[in-house]
C-alpha cells in the first residue's frame, strides 16, 4: 500500500546518497520500493512502542541506501547473475567445506595457495569460521567478537580477505562467514563503554542493578555449557550490573528489544555484504530475542527479526543467501524457513541437524527407523530453501530428536540416548568410537558428543590396534556416512581434515585458552605432510580423499539432486537400509544406504512403488547395471556400503 511518509523517508534517502538513474541505482530503488512497506510493518512489530522507533526507522532506510552506494559494481553484476538462475543455492553443483583459517594453513593469504586442493577434491564453497577479531583468551573459537570489522591479525587483514574472496570468484567459488549476532565480546567496544557507566551502551545490552530480573529469567532459561558456564548473567564489578551472558561469561548477549542494536547490526551485515559474501551464517539466531518467563530461544519475534534482515539484505545485496545456524527440534527448525506469507522467506539456509545426529544414531544401532520416524517432520522444509547437509561440524552432536520418535522405532529415549552416549564417548564393552561427552547437564544428565568424524567412526581404535581389517570397516564407515548426507538433498558441508580422516587432535589439552572445552578435538591443525598421502597408493588418507572426491564428481553430474523438494523416501522394506528417491522430471535416483554390518537384501519392490517401475537401473557408485529383479528378489548392499541407482 502507498504510504506517503515512507516513501518520502526513502526519497529523501536517495538524495542524500545520490542514488540516481544508474541501472544498478534503478533496480535498487525497484527493491527498496517492493519491500518498503513489509519492512516497515515488520519493524512495526518489534519496535513500534520503542520511545526511538521513529529516528532509528529512518536510520535503517538511510542505511541501506548508504550501503548500496558502495557496493562494488563486481558485486552488482553477480547479484544480477544469481537472480537470473532463480535459486542459485539450490545447485547441486555446489559442495562446501567449513574450515578455520588459522588451523587450515595459518593465514587468509596461504588460503589463496590452497585453491587448487579445493580443486582438485571437488569443493567450490568456503565456510570461514569466524574472522574477525576476538580475544586469544576468550573467544568460543572465534564466536566472541571485540570488533566486527577488524580481521583477527592471525588470520590477516581485510585486505587480504578482499583479495581471496576475488581469488574464489574468480575461480567460480563461493564464500561464507559467520555473523555473530546474538552476542559480542565483554571487550567489545559497546561492551567496554557500558561497563564505564554511559546508558546508551548499556542499553544494548541486558544489564541489571540487581539480581531481580536475573533470577526472574534464570527461572526458565535453559544453561547451554552447564560445566564451564552455569547460569545466564554475569556480575561486572566494574559497574556494578548484572550483564546477561547466554553462552559464556565473556558473551554478553545483545538486546535487540533496542531498535539502535538492530540498525548497528543490519549495518554490519551489509559491511559483510559488501565483501562479497555469497552466504551468511547468522551464528545463533534461535536466541536473538528474550522474554522473562520463557526459554528465551525460538521465540516467534526473533523470527520477525529475521524476516526484517532478509527483507532488508534482499533490497542492498540480493546474491547473499542467509543461513540459519538454529540447532533446534526437529519442529522448530522449520519456522527458519518462514511460514505463511514469508514462507521460503526468511532463512535460506538451516542446518540439517537432525538428519546429522540420526544418521549416527543408525550408524550406532545399524537401525534406520529413529531416523525414518523424523523425516515427516523434515520434509516440511518449503521450495525455495535448502538445508545445510553434514556429518560433522566444529561443535558437538546433539541427540535432539523427539522422544516420540525414538519411541515409534521402538525403543526407550531415556536407554538409546544412554546406548548412544555410551557408544560414541567409547563407553560401551566393543564400541568402536573413540568420542567425549560434552556439556553434560548434572541436572538432567543431558549431553552431546564431541569427536572427528573418522574417530567416531572407529579409525582411531583401528589404527592404533593396528588392525587392517578393522581400518577397512571405519573407512567404509566414513564413506558411507558422507554419502547419506550428499545425497539426501541440500549443500553438503565437510569440515576440514574429515576429507582425509583425521583423528582426535588432543593437543588442545594443554593450551589453557581450549582445555575447558572438548570441541576442541575436532577442530584438527591440519599437518600437510599426512594431506599429502593422498597421492600415496594406498594410504587411507587417499581412500577417504578419492572417495570423497568422486562422491562430489557424482554429485556434480545427477542434476536430480539438486535440492528442489524432490525427496520421497522409500518403503523400508529392510530396516537396516535408508533408502530414498531423488526426482527430477523423468530422471530417477534411487539411493539405499546400508548402516549394518552385515549384507543387506532390499526387495526389488521397493523401487517398483514410485511411477513407472524401472527396468533396468545403473548403480553411478558401484558402476554397475542391475535388472530389476521380481518381487522377493533382492538388491544386495554390502555392509556400510550403498548404492546410487539410476532408473534408465
Ligand atoms: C554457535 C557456534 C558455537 C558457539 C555458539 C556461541 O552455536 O556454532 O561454536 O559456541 O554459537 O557463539
Amino acid at each position: 500500500m502507498y504510504d506517503y511518509l515512507l516513501h518520502q523517508e526513502i526519497n529523501s534517502a536517495l538524495l542524500k546518497f545520490r542514488i540516481g538513474k544508474e541501472e544498478d541505482d534503478l533496480s535498487f530503488y525497484s527493491r527498496l520500493i517492493a519491500n518498503g512497506s513489509t519492512i516497515q510493518s515488520l519493524y512495526h512489530e518489534l519496535y513500534k512502542q520503542h520511545p526511538r522507533a521513529g529516528t532509528q526507522f529512518n536510520l535503517l532506510i538511510d542505511t541501506l541506501a548508504a550501503a548500496h552506494k558502495i557496493r562494488k559494481p563486481a558485486l552488482k553484476k553477480t547479484d544480477v547473475a544469481k537472480a537470473e538462475k532463480g535459486h542459485w543455492f539450490l545447485s547441486n553443483e555446489i559442495t562446501g567445506m567449513s574450515l578455520y583459517v588459522d588451523q587450515f594453513c595459518g593465514s587468509l593469504s596461504n588460503l589463496g595457495d590452497k585453491l587448487s586442493y579445493f580443486d582438485k577434491l571437488g569443493v567450490n564453497f568456503l565456510h570461514l569460521m569466524p574472522l574477525f577479531e576476538s580475544p586469544a583468551g576468550e573467544s568460543d573459537g572465534g564466536y566472541a567478537v571485540s570488533d566486527f570489522r577488524k580481521i583477527n591479525d592471525r588470520f590477516g587483514t581485510l585486505e587480504d580477505l578482499i583479495a581471496l574472496q576475488q581469488k574464489m570468484n574468480t575461480a567460480g567459488m563461493y564464500l561464507m562467514t559467520d555473523f555473530v549476532m546474538n552476542h559480542t565480546s565483554r571487550l567489545q567496544e559497546w561492551a567496554i563503554k557500558a561497563k564505564e557507566g554511559d546508558p546508551h551502551y548499556q542499553e544494548y545490552f541486558y544489564m541489571y542493578d540487581d539480581r531481580t530480573m536475573p533470577d526472574i529469567f534464570e527461572q526458565t532459561m535453559p544453561d547451554i555449557f552447564p560445566e564451564t558456564a552455569p547460569g545466564s548473567f554475569t556480575y561486572v564489578p566494574e559497574c556494578d550490573k548484572w550483564v546477561m551472558t547466554v553462552f559464556h561469561n565473556y558473551q554478553w548477549d545483545l538486546n535487540f528489544s533496542n531498535p539502535a542494536v538492530f540498525v548497528e547490526m543490519l549495518n554490519i551485515i551489509l559491511f559483510y555484504a559488501n565483501l562479497g559474501m555469497d552466504v551468511l551464517r547468522i551464528d545463533a539466531p534461535a536466541f536473538i530475542w528474550k522474554e522473562p518467563g520463557t526459554t528465551c530461544q525460538n521465540l516467534p519475534k526473533a523470527h520477525t527479526l529475521l524476516r526484517l534482515l532478509k527483507q532488508c539484505v534482499q533490497v542492498v545485496s540480493p546474491g547473499m543467501a542467509l543461513l540459519g545456524e538454529a540447532i533446534v527440534a526437529p519442529k522448530e527448525i522449520m519456522y527458519y524457513f518462514g511460514t505463511g506469507n514469508y514462507t521460503a522467506k526468511e532463512c535460506d539456509f538451516a542446518y540439517n541437524a537432525t538428519q546429522m545426529a540420526l544418521q549416527w544414531d543408525a550408524l550406532a544401532t545399524g537401525d534406520t527407523r529413529v531416523m525414518l520416524a523424523a523425516q515427516h517432520e523434515l520434509l516440511k522444509k518449503p521450495y525455495g530453501s535448502s538445508w545445510i547437509t553434514y556429518t560433522r561440524c566444529h561443535d558437538d552432536i546433539g541427540l535432539g530428536y523427539d522422544d516420540y520418535m525414538i519411541q515409534q522405532a521402538s525403543f526407550n529415549p531415556y536407554q538409546h540416548r544412554k546406548f548412544l552416549k555410551d557408544f560414541y564417548s567409547g563407553n560401551t564393552p566393543g564400541s568402536t568410537a573413540t568420542g567425549a561427552l560434552f556439556s553434560v547437564n548434572p541436572k538432567t544428565q543431558d549431553a552431546r558428543i564431541s569427536g572427528t568424524l573418522a574417530s567416531l567412526c572407529g579409525l582411531e581404535k583401528a589404527i592404533s590396534n593396528n588392525d587392517e581389517a578393522a581400518i577397512n570397516t571405519a573407512i567404509n564407515r566414513i564413506i558411507l556416512m558422507q554419502a547419506c548426507s550428499f545425497f539426501i538433498g541440500g549443500l553438503p558441508m565437510l569440515f576440514y581434515g574429515d576429507e582425509v580422516g583425521y583423528t582426535n587432535d588432543y593437543s588442545y589439552l594443554s593450551n589453557p585458552a581450549k582445555n575447558y572445552d572438548n570441541r576442541w578435538m575436532h577442530r584438527p591443525v591440519i599437518d600437510w605432510n599426512k594431506n599429502n598421502n593422498i597421492e600415496m597408493e594406498g594410504s587411507s588418507e587417499q581412500r577417504i580423499f578419492k572417495a570423497t572426491q568422486q562422491l562430489i564428481s557424482l554429485r556434480k553430474r545427477l542434476s536430480m539432486v539438486a535440492d528442489l523438494s524432490n525427496l520421497t523416501w522409500l518403503t523400508p522394506y529392510n530396516i537396516h537400509v535408508a533408502g530414498f528417491l531423488r526426482q527430477k522430471e523423468d530422471q530417477r535416483l534411487f539411493c539405499f544406504f546400508n548402516f549394518k554390518n552385515e549384507v543387506a537384501f532390499v526387495d526389488w519392490q521397493a523401487v517398483k512403488e514410485k511411477g513407472n517401475p524401472p527396468i533396468v537401473l545403473y548403480d553411478h557408485w558401484n558402476q554397475q547395471e542391475h535388472l530389476v529383479g521380481r518381487d522377493r528378489e533382492f538388491l544386495i548392499i554390502e555392509p556400510y556400503s550403498f548404492s546410487l541407482l539410476e532408473a534408465k
